[in-house]
């Protein structure tokens, strides 16, 4: 079917972006907003997002000028009356939805499709408040809008058939990427993605290790292209938290259980860059820690040791037999090793994660002084240090491979295929590679054997490795079978 005239409701963050799309594929749209005010603010993030295009010169003065000439604006949804879409970006709250639906329902014509751009609420709640739930669908865009490829479709048992490859092959019209998805809570990126984060906040409550440290285990270690302090202060802390409650309800499960410390940060009113302060002050970064190498001798045990004896010999530090300084590599828990030696005061874990942050383990018996001379020894090989304690997976292996363990147990469950979660997962967080090519990359072993560790240690249900992931393991395949 064709859509040549689209309604957007609530021209807020997201709707405004949304019209901004639609009106860049030529496509004539109708905005409404709630008030006189709301259309105002309406019109000036329109016009504000397409100046910016203007200055950056990716819009010609006359193509600007045609895009907002394609935006009508209104405060009366009878203007939508003929629509062939129409889009609701209004405030997540499921009664104001239905309201508007119902709404929609009465004033556009039978054959209008309507979609919602919630990111949690259940779609087929609000199709079937309707009198036509076969045209109700999820549109997901993301922010902001005009930029982000991914738009996740999202179909309920009453969509008519046909309808997401229409909608789909409009997205793709929009310059967009549709990703096909049933109605689950938090679609396929915010279910992967906001548990990972909530993950996150539990290990700082836990005192695994500090904020600014994960976030570069996971930056500058995996190579994600944020932090999760930093994405949660992004995203909104009460917005996150919201999420996790809705995923929560729908699941029963603890890794779906809201980490405490977001639920205090919420109450305190620190939701993250929206107002100024979260997990992070927004007024700049800390300044890093200076470590100092006071060594005099080293010596390295484990996997891969010659390979970091060499990459110390070549900084000047010399293996000694009698070390003031023992770097146990890799294996864990270092505190099984530490107990075996002469004086465990001495020895600290290292963990390479990619080849720029090393994970510098202390168990209760390191010291302090240990653990500051082998941050200070990475410092000078190069490294960011991440301090940390002596936790199954430490910090970025736990949070990662529980990730990627979310990743194949949706796609287990039929939810999504292998193709449509690393998709989504690439082009909605902005991830250098899916899940599944992430897995593949790592060694699918690996992930399995790093989930066993974590489950025996901390006994949450979640970080059990999938059966499939389990099952491709014994079975000795490398990757998992695309259909
Ligand atoms: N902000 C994000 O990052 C993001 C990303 C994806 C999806 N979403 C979803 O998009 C929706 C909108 O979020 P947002 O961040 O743009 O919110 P927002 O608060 O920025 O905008 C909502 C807009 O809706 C208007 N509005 C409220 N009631 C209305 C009504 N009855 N009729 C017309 N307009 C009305 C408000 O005046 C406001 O301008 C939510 O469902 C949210 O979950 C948000």
């Amino acid at each position: 079917m064709a859509f040549e005239k689209v309604g957007v409701v609530g021209l807020g963050t997201m709707g405004a972006g949304i019209a901004e799309v639609f009106a860049r594929a030529g496509i004539r749209v109708i905005g409404v907003e709630a008030d006189a005010e709301a259309l105002a603010r309406g019109r000036g993030h329109l016009e504000r997002s397409t100046g910016r295009a203007l200055d950056k010169g990716r819009l010609t003065a006359e193509e600007r000028e045609a895009i907002l000439g394609r935006v009508t604006l209104t405060t009366a949804r009878e203007d939508l009356a003929d629509a062939d879409l129409v889009i609701e970006a209004i405030p997540e709250v499921l009664e104001y939805k239905v309201a508007l639906f119902t709404d929609l329902d009465r004033i556009c014509k039978p054959e209008t499709v309507l979609a919602t751009n919630t990111s949690s609420l259940p779609v087929t709640a609000i199709a079937a408040a309707t009198g036509r739930p076969k045209r109700v669908i999820g549109m997901h865009f993301f922010n902001p809008a005009p930029v982000m490829r991914l738009v996740e479709v999202v179909g309920t048992i009453l969509t008519e058939d046909g309808l997401l490859e229409d909608v789909s092959h409009l997205a793709w019209q929009l310059g967009k990427t549709p990703v096909v998805v049933g109605d689950l809570a938090g679609f396929v990126v915010n279910r992967l993605l906001l548990p990972y984060l909530n993950h996150a906040a539990v290990l700082l409550e836990h005192g695994v290790a500090r904020r600014d440290d994960i976030d570069a285990a996971m930056r500058k270690g995996v190579g994600l292209p944020m932090g999760p302090f930093a994405l949660l202060d992004l995203i909104g802390l009460d917005t996150a938290y919201e999420i996790m409650g809705v995923l929560f309800g729908e699941t029963r499960s603890t890794r779906h259980a809201p980490a405490p410390l977001l639920r205090e940060l919420v109450g305190a009113g620190l939701l993250g860059r929206k107002t100024g302060r979260g997990f992070y002050d927004q007024d700049g970064p800390a300044p890093a820690e200076a470590w100092k190498a006071h060594v005099t001798g080293v010596t390295v045990h484990g996997e891969g040791a010659e390979e970091l004896v060499a990459r110390l010999d070549a900084a000047g530090f010399r293996a000694s037999d009698t070390p003031d300084l023992v770097l146990r590599l890799g294996e864990r828990p270092v505190i099984e090793h530490a107990v075996r030696h002469a004086d465990p005061s001495r020895v600290v874990g290292i963990h390479l994660v990619g080849q720029d942050v090393a994970e510098v383990v202390s168990t209760v018996l390191t010291s302090p002084e240990t653990a500051g001379a082998a941050a200070g020894l990475m410092t000078v090989l190069g490294l960011t240090v991440v301090p940390c304690k002596d936790r199954a997976g430490f910090v970025a292996d736990a949070l990662l491979f529980a990730h990627l363990n979310d990743a194949v147990r949706m796609h287990a469950s039929g939810y999504a295929s292998i193709d449509a979660i690393d998709t989504a997962m690439r082009l909605g967080c902005g991830y250098p590679a899916g899940p599944f090519e992430m897995l593949e990359r790592i060694g699918l072993r690996k992930v399995r054997d790093g989930l066993r560790a974590l489950y025996a240690e901390y006994r949450e249900p979640s970080f059990a490795p999938a059966p499939l992931l389990d099952q491709l393991v014994a079975a000795g395949l490398p990757a998992f079978p695309r259909a």
